[in-house]
Parts: structure tokens; sequence; C-alpha cells
């Protein structure tokens, strides 16, 4: 088995800039579940086996036990700083003028960086909850999406692009209404979008808008994150490790449905980003991406196994007077007002 995958073997993603990044990465949420030093201890290994794409945030309360393994690898020369990249996230509550700088300034001193290489708006509104609440919890000051206040967000991010701090953007969580209100009101357009994409939830048709429109779209909880938090789980949600088809195929290849998942993504065209602590598991998730992909029958299995099945349903993000957390994903076409 290799202890190290050369990252110039890793098939690349062009993105709209021209530059080319890999087709996967490493997720670093802990799903209040793992402790910063598990998730930090799991993206030393993840280096040195050859990840070298990572996705943080400030609200998975690990920058700065990561940015300890990020200045480590680093300065001992295991790799050098741009062959990394890097991204996180502004969260809900730093929404507002002049936070998402400082926002991103906390990112940078914890991930002990000069710049990232991509800075997300984690939500497309300033709702936010208290860490590790659980799914009935509301806070009263949230509100629906507003074109407005997105702008208004966005236009830090365009600062931290002219700046140099950002060398990308991106957005998260969006759907297709709310993108074709505040496309158009981009000078910097996002270059990367970071949305749940797994089998059991395809979102062909968000997909297809975001390609067209020149946007990498990053797929999280690609084997559709078996360890989320309790408030993020239904009895109804889609277990994407024991849909048959993944299974089946799964046994045709001798390996972990998991890895039928993230094959199923590279083939695709989305960036997958999946978690792991055990280095069993993040060695695979990284393997998987050269050795043999899926057939074009398989992908097309796959495809029509498609449930429509949300697990990030946000349901703690909705203000007063909202139905449910459909309202959040303008289920009708719409934006929810
Ligand atoms: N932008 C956003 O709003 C947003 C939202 C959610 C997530 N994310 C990002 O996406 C990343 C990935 O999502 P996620 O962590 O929720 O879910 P995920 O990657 O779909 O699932 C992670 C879980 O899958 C299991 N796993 C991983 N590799 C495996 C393998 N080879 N074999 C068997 N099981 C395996 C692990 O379970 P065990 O724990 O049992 O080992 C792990 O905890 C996050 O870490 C975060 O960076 C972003």
């Amino acid at each position: 088995m290799l202890d190290f995958i050369d990252p110039g073997a890793i098939p690349g993603r062009r993105l709209a800039t021209g530059e080319e990044i890999p087709c996967i990465g490493m997720g670093t949420f802990g799903s209040d579940r793992y402790s910063p030093e598990q998730v930090s201890c799991a993206v030393a290994g993840a280096i040195r086996f050859g990840y070298r794409m990572f996705d943080c945030a400030a609200v998975y309360g690990n920058e700065d036990m990561i940015g300890k393994v990020f200045a480590q690898a680093v300065s001992s020369g295991a790799v050098k700083r741009e062959e990394l990249f890097i991204t996180s996230k502004v969260w809900n509550d730093m929404h507002g003028r002049g936070d998402v700088l400082l926002s991103l300034a906390k990112t940078l001193k914890d991930l002990q960086l000069d710049y990232i290489d991509a800075f997300f708006v984690h939500w497309p509104f300033p709702n936010y909850h208290a860490p590790g609440c659980d799914g009935d919890s509301r806070n009263p000051d949230s509100r629906p999406f507003s074109v407005e206040e997105f702008v208004q967000t966005w236009r830090q991010m365009e600062r931290i692009h002219d700046l140099g701090l950002a060398r990308h953007l991106g957005m998260s969580n969006m759907t297709i209404p709310k993108l074709e209100a505040v496309l158009p009101l981009c000078r910097i357009k996002p270059t990367l979008i970071e949305i749940e994409l797994h089998p059991g939830f395809q979102q062909p048709e968000m997909y297809e808008y975001c390609v067209n429109a020149g946007i990498q779209p990053i797929g999280y909880c690609p084997i559709g994150s078996p360890s989320r938090p309790e408030r993020d789980k239904t009895e109804t949600d889609v277990v994407d490790t024991q849909m048959p088809e993944i299974v089946e195929i799964a046994q045709a290849y001798g390996v972990h449905p998991a890895v039928i998942c993230l094959k199923w993504a590279i083939a695709r065209g989305q960036i997958p980003i999946p978690f792991a602590v055990a280095e069993s598991k993040y060695q695979s998730n990284l393997r998987c991406a050269i050795e043999a992909p899926l057939t074009a029958g398989e992908m097309e299995t796959i495809a029509k196994a498609d449930k429509n099945c949300r697990l990030i349903k946000g349901q703690v993000f909705l203000w007063e007077g909202a139905k449910d957390w459909t309202d959040l994903w303008d289920l009708d076409g719409t934006i929810t007002k």
C-alpha cells in the first residue's frame, strides 16, 4: 500500500481563473464530535500522505490548531505554502459592516497564513446559532434572505480580494433563485461554490447552473456525513453508504461504499471534501482519486439512484414566521420571504 501519493498524480480541476486545484480535498468540521487535536492531527497526516486542499471555517473552532500544522508543514519543508489550497469561511455572525475583514484577519492569524486561497460566505444570511445547539433551537434575531444585505457582505468580500488577502471568493448554501439575484450585482464573481452533494442528494439543476455560470462546485458531506451532529439527523434521511446501488458497486471494487461516493463525485466533476480522522479512511479517500474511475454505466446507475434528500436542512437558521426548513431552499423557484 502506498504511504504517500504524489500530489502531481491527483487530477486537477481548472477554475474560471485558469488555475488548477486538486479534484479532492479534506474537510475539517469535527461535527461537535472530534476535538481540534484529533482534526489537526488528521490534517498533519493528510499533508504527509499527499492532500493539498483543506476546507476550513471559523465556526469549526479548530483553525488555531490546524494553523500550527500548516506552519509546521511549511517550515519543515514538507510542503511549500503555494502548493496548498486552503479555504475558509466567514460565519453568519460576522456579516456586518467591516466584520468580514475582521473575520478573515482572525482566520489568517489562527491558520498562520498571509492569505487564504479561497474565502467563502458560509451561509447567505446573518442568522446564526449557538455552537452545539439542538435542532429546535431558534435565534429571535434571524430573518429571511435579503439581496441587499448579501450584497453588502459581498462588497466586503470583494474588498479582501482587492487587498490580496483572498485569492478566490466563494459562496455556499445558495439556491438558483438567490444566485440569479446576486450574481449580476457581483463586481468579482465567485470562482467556487460549496453545496451539499452526495449520491442521495445530487442537485442536478443547481450543479448544472453553477457549471454553466463558470463556478466550480465543491461538494460537502460527500459521503452523506454519517457522523453529523444529531440536530442535523431525521428518521427519513438517506444513508448513502447503505444505498443498494452504492453497496453493489463497492462490492465489485472491493472497497468501502464511502469510496464509491467519492469516485462518483470526482467522475461527475465536483470537488468532494470528505472528512475523516482515521488514517486508513482519509488515505483511501485520496487514493481513490488515482485508482480505477467508475464506468459510464455505473455513473448512470448512481445518477438514477438520486433520492433528492437534503441532509443539512439548516432549520436552526429559520426566522420567526418561517414555515419549515424548506423555506431556506427556495423550492418553488423564488426567494422565500
Ligand atoms: N459549507 C458548509 O455549509 C458545509 C456544511 C457541512 C460540511 N462542510 C464541509 O464538508 C466536509 C465534509 O462533510 P462532513 O464531514 O459533514 O461529511 P462526510 O465527509 O460526508 O462524512 C464524514 C464521515 O464519513 C466517514 N468516512 C470518511 N471516510 C470514510 C471511509 N473511507 N470509509 C468509511 N467511512 C468514512 C467518517 O465517519 P467516522 O466519523 O465514523 O470515521 C467521517 O466522519 C466538512 O468536514 C466540512 O469541511 C461544509
